[in-house]
């Protein structure tokens, strides 16, 4: 894994942990003592979901970290979310509970080669996709989310060239849904790549009244036949104000938690992948855990730094992104 380079890392927490302790009162004490805040991405475990002071997704994240007077963020998540939360408030010590959590998709969008990409298209804008690195969103005009992409792209001119990338995926659903032509770097997830047309249909035949929910990292295959397409905050948003009571949901598997807590009536059942694994799962984001998440906010460490020329740069296109999206009300 090369998403990130190791002169972001300062330390990394391992150590013994004494089993007769209660860790959500030792977390709730430390975060006190601290000053510190816990922001949770809807893909960590149930426990880390359930001790954070805040859970969201993407874009939500990044408002909370841009807005936040804690002295101390935590990170739960991956490195490339920690690192936007870094260039957002760089006097704040930002941590994440295991400095491993990278990235598939950040990492199918190396900068040197994005660079070069780049150098092909001079009129183009370029667009990145929040899930990318710190050097990545440096060479960026603006940043999105799946939240707030199709706003970004028809927020611009109709006639402004764009580059959008990491994610073709994502990519192609925007240029669909804003008639765009848009230039695509060749990125994707490999959780929501995974899913199997033909397992959906089949599990749709016995499940004729299930809606299916899906993110827009997905293949076009899948989206085509989802009732509903957006991220994790409007999946959620949509299968507690719908009035059906049972769901596919075609994104990682760790946002079926808040959907259960949210409506204990219904029914939530994770989207078949094409093989035989729990591939619904991203094994970046499983990294974390509760223990680690204990040790990273005791020990301060494993603690996230960007250089400074690269936070010049890429808080520019992160803030055009939380300013439009402001614009659009969301
Ligand atoms: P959102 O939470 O913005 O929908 O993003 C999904 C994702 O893949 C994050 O890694
Ligand atoms: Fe990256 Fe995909 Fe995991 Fe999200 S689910 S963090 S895009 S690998």
């Amino acid at each position: 894994m090369d998403t990130f380079e190791e002169i972001n890392v300062k330390g990394f927490a391992d150590e013994f942990i004494d089993p007769t302790l209660d860790l959500f009162d030792e977390i709730e004490k430390l975060k006190k003592e601290k000053n510190a805040v816990i922001l949770a991405h809807y893909y960590q475990e149930p426990d880390i979901q359930d001790i954070a002071d805040y859970i969201g997704d993407s874009l939500g994240l990044s408002q909370q970290a841009a807005k936040t007077d804690a002295d101390i963020i935590v990170f739960a998540g991956v490195h490339f979310m920690a690192e936007t939360a870094k260039i957002l408030s760089p006097s704040k010590k930002v941590l994440l509970p295991d400095i491993k959590a990278g990235c598939s998709l950040a990492d199918s969008c190396p900068p040197h080669l994005f660079r070069k990409f780049k150098e092909q298209y001079p009129d183009h804008m370029v667009i990145t996709y929040v899930n990318c690195t710190a050097e990545l969103k440096a060479m960026s005009d603006i940043v999105c989310t799946s939240s707030n992409a199709v706003g970004i792209v028809e927020s611009l001119p109709k006639d402004q060239k764009i580059i959008f990338g990491p994610d073709k995926n994502l990519g192609a659903y925007v240029a669909k849904k804003t008639g765009r032509d848009l230039v695509l770097w060749n990125g994707a997830c490999m959780v929501h790549e995974i899913f199997s047309r033909e397992k959906i249909t089949k599990l749709k035949e016995r499940h004729p009244g299930a809606k299916l929910l899906a993110h827009p990292e997905c293949e076009e295959a899948i989206l085509q036949m989802a009732d509903y397409i957006g991220s994790t905050t409007g999946i959620l948003n949509y299968a507690s104000k719908n009035e059906d009571k049972e769901f596919i949901v075609a994104t990682e598997s760790g946002i079926i938690h808040q959907m259960e807590k949210e409506n204990p009536g219904k029914t939530f059942i994770p989207a078949p992948p094409n093989n035989n694994c729990a591939c619904n799962d991203c094994p970046h984001m499983k990294r974390n855990t509760l223990e680690k998440l204990y040790l990273c906010l005791k020990n301060e460490m494993p603690e996230i730094s960007v250089p400074q020329d690269i936070i010049e740069k890429a808080v520019k296109p992160i803030e055009r992104m939380l300013e439009i999206s402001a614009s659009l009300g969301l």
